[in-house]
């Protein structure tokens, strides 16, 4: 995917990846699926996720961004808070913007084995998904899938029965990926997702869209 930085997806595309956030507009393209965003690597953030890893740290809430602030600030005081303090505000306020929403769920979660070990996909318009540490999703690329009328059951089974003939992908370690699930509600394919397997912890964040979905349906079909 790495190959797709920096450019805009053309029509065809069912899925984008850029190093810059404006790009992430284009989720909105009914025949993209799939958005990745690459940003620049941070050590103090990579130590910190490191540690709230390792301490099996839980956070779900629905928040605003003003009240967002405040849950931050109680988040653990590990070397690196700050940056990533500031780094979860930012993604909070960078998805609040995309997908005109007052509210967020936010989700933290530290992860000792995979959460979603088989093939699915989410019953929510769309959800940002970042690895705070570890790998990131897994999800089924092939072309044939992003048919019209191509049913999901059928490729989970094709998936399950024989994986080596179906194109499997893994956006880079550190991406911010949104996949579109079912809700997004205007033709738009869902993306067939699962977690890695993984031996150490893993830390994800999950940013859900909170305020009213069917409004932000409506939005999304004009
Ligand atoms: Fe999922």
């Amino acid at each position: 995917m790495g190959q797709n930085i920096g450019k805009i997806p053309s029509k065809t595309d069912h899925y984008f990846s850029s190093a810059l956030p404006k790009d992430l507009a284009n989720i909105y393209d009914e025949q993209v699926s799939l958005g990745v965003w690459n940003p620049p690597f941070d050590e103090k953030r990579s130590q910190y996720a490191h540690k709230l890893a390792a301490s099996d740290f839980q956070f779900a809430e629905v928040v605003t961004l003003d009240s967002l602030k405040d849950h931050l600030e109680n988040f653990p005081d590990f070397p690196g808070a700050k940056s990533m303090r500031a780094w979860i505000f930012e993604l909070a306020e960078v998805f609040s913007l995309l997908f005109k929403q007052k509210k967020i769920g936010v989700k933290v979660s530290s992860q000792a084995r995979p959460m979603c070990p088989k093939f699915h996909v989410d019953h929510v318009p769309a959800r940002p998904l970042h690895c705070l540490h570890g790998e990131s999703c897994l999800w089924i690329k092939d072309g044939n899938y992003f048919n019209k009328g191509s049913r999901v059951q059928d490729w989970v089974s094709k998936v399950e029965k024989t994986p080596e003939e179906v194109k499997v992908d893994q956006p880079p370690k550190g991406a911010v990926v949104i996949m579109k699930g079912t809700g997004w509600n205007s033709g738009s394919i869902p993306i067939i997702h699962r977690s890695p397997e993984h031996d150490s912890p893993r830390c994800v964040l999950t940013l859900d869209l909170a305020d009213n979905i069917s409004s932000f349906a409506t939005r999304v079909s004009r």
